[in-house]
């Protein structure tokens, strides 16, 4: 019984091989014949399902099309998308409306994917990463059938498509990683038995489930970092992605923190036109829970005790709260930020500005001295850069993204301050208002200059050396 069960095994197994060998085959037989016309052309594919999305992570494709472009002038490049209803020129207008980016459109063209569903979250109830992990080697099947490059990219964080294309397709093999697909923490989580979204009621309630799931992720985490690992070149996008991965894939030589482009430019060119009746303080962000804005008014509370012997100075401080709200929670939330505001006596210092106008919000850039900053652990916070950027001297939480990618307090190179407690917020804001006006200055300056580090161009420069390892013969 035991050897037919083992010999249908061994014979699955078999055939299993014999189809991949057939298969690789195949697919370098047909690079060879896409290679025939154009010579010592490079093909470079990108993979990047919503490629149409037009939000950051798309920045991202276009800015690398286009560093590449105007690099190598041997190359070709294709992007593998699921948008299948939108033609190249209309994908590359939107491209050029949205980021003002140009890219060359004879050098670019699209592979269209039919089965994108494979990788969309809904179609898991269950078993959500594994699902979408094998959902994205199938459409990446796809992707490598229909043109087989001698490059592959991947921009969207499929990172089970890496080995596909190494060891089938032959191809050099990058990618670009936003987001760690698991995480430590989300293995130690369910390990004790937190609740969170993605960790059930009935998993935290039953032991065995619960021991299931840390097997599953285990497992999952140890198939991640393989083929992580597969990869030729490897880039995250902030220190705090950086460390998951280095943690997961244990390949600290191949990975290289290449920060996403940001719109600083525009930014930093605004005239400053700070208003000296006021001490304008601005707050930019969602009314999402995690944005933490009841800190925010708690710092003001604080920072009125502190004056309270200086009234005249307490009343120029004004704290504008702006933000847009997505849906009927957020209205409500904000509602009860207004309470707690009145609650406090602060509805004279404080105000809060829904869903502004992008002029608007501009003239509030030019016109805020001091910007504040309350979210734990954000991963990034482009909102602290663009303030920094149009010239504000940030107050932020110390934690996360600004933290350890954006704000720099040692003396001599203060670009802004950091702090965790309301308290430690208002003697931050009362520090910078007493602060000399040369002081202003530097950490103004220190401020504009340090977010370069996020410009289109920076990015370009670190990207083209990220890849460069992708244009070796080997
Ligand atoms: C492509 O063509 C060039 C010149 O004809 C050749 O040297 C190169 O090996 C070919 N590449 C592949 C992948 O077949
Ligand atoms: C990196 O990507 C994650 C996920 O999209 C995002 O939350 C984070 O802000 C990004 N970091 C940077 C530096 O943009
Ligand atoms: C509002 O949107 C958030 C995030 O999309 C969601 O979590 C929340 O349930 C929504 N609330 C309502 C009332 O629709
Ligand atoms: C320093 O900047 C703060 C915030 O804009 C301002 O209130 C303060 O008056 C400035 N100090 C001087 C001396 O200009």
């Amino acid at each position: 019984m035991i050897s037919i069960i083992f010999g249908i095994l061994l014979s699955a197994l078999a055939l299993f091989a014999t189809s991949l060998f057939t298969l690789r085959n195949w697919v370098r037989s047909c690079k060879k014949k896409l290679n025939g016309s154009f010579e010592g052309t490079v093909n470079i594919a990108f993979f990047h399902p919503y490629c149409n999305a037009g939000g950051g992570g798309e920045r991202v494709l276009w800015c690398a099309v286009r560093a590449l472009q105007a690099k190598y002038d041997n190359i070709k490049i294709v992007i593998y998308t699921g948008d299948i209803d939108s033609s190249p020129n209309s994908i590359l207008k939107k491209v050029q409306g949205t980021f003002n980016i140009n890219v060359d459109e004879q050098n670019t063209s699209f592979v269209y994917l039919k089965r994108r569903m494979l990788v969309e979250t809904k179609f898991y109830p269950y078993f959500t990463l594994l699902g979408q992990s094998l959902g994205s080697i199938i459409l990446g099947l796809e992707a490598l059938c229909k043109f087989p490059p001698d490059i592959y990219i991947d921009t969207t964080g499929y990172a089970f498509t890496l080995p596909l294309f190494r060891y089938i397709g032959g191809c050099k093999v990058g990618c670009y990683v936003h987001y760690p697909t698991i995480s430590m923490d989300m293995l130690r989580r369910v390990q004790q038995r937190e609740y969170c979204h993605n960790n059930q009621a009935y998993v935290v309630r039953n032991p065995f489930i619960t021991w299931l799931k840390v097997i599953y992720y285990w497992l999952f985490a140890k198939l991640y970092s393989w083929v992580g690992q597969c990869s030729d070149t490897i880039m995250v996008n902030s220190t705090w992605t950086e460390n998951h991965i280095r943690d997961l894939w244990g390949v600290p030589f191949k990975t290289h923190r290449v920060y996403p482009p940001c719109e600083v430019k525009n930014i930093k060119k605004l005239k400053r036109n700070e208003n000296t009746d006021n001490i304008l303080i601005l707050s930019i962000g969602q009314f999402r829970p995690e944005k933490d804005h009841p800190l925010q008014l708690q710092a003001m509370y604080e920072l009125r005790t502190i004056l309270s012997r200086n009234e005249d100075l307490w009343n120029k401080v004004k704290l504008v709260i702006v933000g847009s709200c997505r849906n009927e929670s957020d209205y409500e939330r904000l509602k009860n930020m207004q309470d707690l505001a009145k609650h406090l006596s602060l509805e004279n210092s404080v105000e809060f500005k829904v869903n502004v106008h992008f002029q608007d919000l501009l003239q509030l850039y030019q016109k805020a001295g001091i910007g504040i900053h309350t979210m734990w652990n954000e991963h990034f916070g482009i909102g602290v850069v663009e303030c920094m950027a149009a010239g504000m001297i940030m107050v932020a939480h110390r934690s996360g993204g600004p933290l350890l990618d954006i704000i720099e307090t040692s003396e001599g190179s203060q670009n802004g301050y950091l702090a965790v407690s309301a308290i430690e917020y208002a003697n931050c804001i009362l520090s910078i208002i007493y602060n000399s006006k040369e002081l202003n200055d530097t950490i103004r300056n220190a401020a504009r200059s340090s977010v370069e580090r996020f410009s289109e161009e920076e990015f370009e420069v670190n990207f083209l050396r990220a890849v460069t390892p992708l244009f070796n013969e080997s």
